[in-house]
């Protein structure tokens, strides 16, 4: 392999490996505005991603009203605490009683969209059993072609039961039979992010 080619002798690929290896999570962006043209670019990308049976299910939702996103994380605030006493949990919010646990996610400030200026939902009719799949790898690609033009993004699994309520699906104009699957934010990153560790590569058998 040359440093121009790749196994196959075609175009090189170096480009998309380094941007796989730059893209971490983003968690603090700047207040700037995405413009239309940039997400629906992205949007096309992810709509590039793999489709079992070529069913191509993924359908999108942009989300850039501050405070409809502050009213979906409050939600899905409200859904963490309900869950977590319905498990007996220690999670409390802060100041009543016994609250020495509190969590981040007790914090009324904290927006679990980490104040991103954009939402996009995949969202999709479960009619079969890789729906989801399809909708995780549209999500990836859309973060890699993000990553790619210099954008930040994080997957947000914490926000999928609140935008599965019929409230918000309402607010969103998600018919019933779909579903909320896969919310990330974009936004410019506020700074560089550290990379994540990675568990060595875990190969149970090669077999040959
Ligand atoms: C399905 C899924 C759901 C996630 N949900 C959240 C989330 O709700 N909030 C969050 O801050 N990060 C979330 N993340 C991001 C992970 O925490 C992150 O990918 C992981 O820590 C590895 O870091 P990296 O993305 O920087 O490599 C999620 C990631 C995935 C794949």
């Amino acid at each position: 392999m040359t440093a121009s080619t790749n196994v196959a002798g075609s175009y090189d690929g170096r480009g998309l490996i380094e941007t796989i290896y730059r893209r971490h999570s983003v968690r603090a962006y700047k207040s700037d505005q995405i413009d239309d043209r940039r997400i629906l670019e992205l949007l096309d990308v992810a709509v590039t991603a793999p489709t079992a049976m070529h069913q191509e299910p993924c359908q999108f939702v942009v989300v850039q009203d501050r405070a409809l996103l502050k009213r979906i994380s409050d939600r899905a605030k409200e859904l963490t605490f309900a869950d977590a006493l319905h498990h007996g949990n220690v999670l409390k919010r802060p100041g009543s009683a016994g609250d020495g646990k509190s969590s981040r996610d007790a914090d009324p400030e904290f927006d679990i969209f980490y104040d991103a200026g954009t939402l996009v939902v995949i969202a999709a009719e479960v009619t079969n059993e890789f729906v989801t799949a399809d909708c995780w790898l549209a999500a990836g690609t859309l973060m890699l072609a993000a990553t790619a033009q210099g954008f930040g993004t994080c997957c947000i699994g914490s926000a999928v039961g609140a935008l599965n309520l019929p409230q918000t699906k309402a607010e969103l104009g998600i018919p019933t039979a779909v579903q909320a699957i896969a919310p990330l934010i974009i936004g410019l990153p506020q700074t560089d992010v550290p990379p994540t560790s990675r568990k060595p590569v875990n190969v149970i058998k090669w077999v040959r």
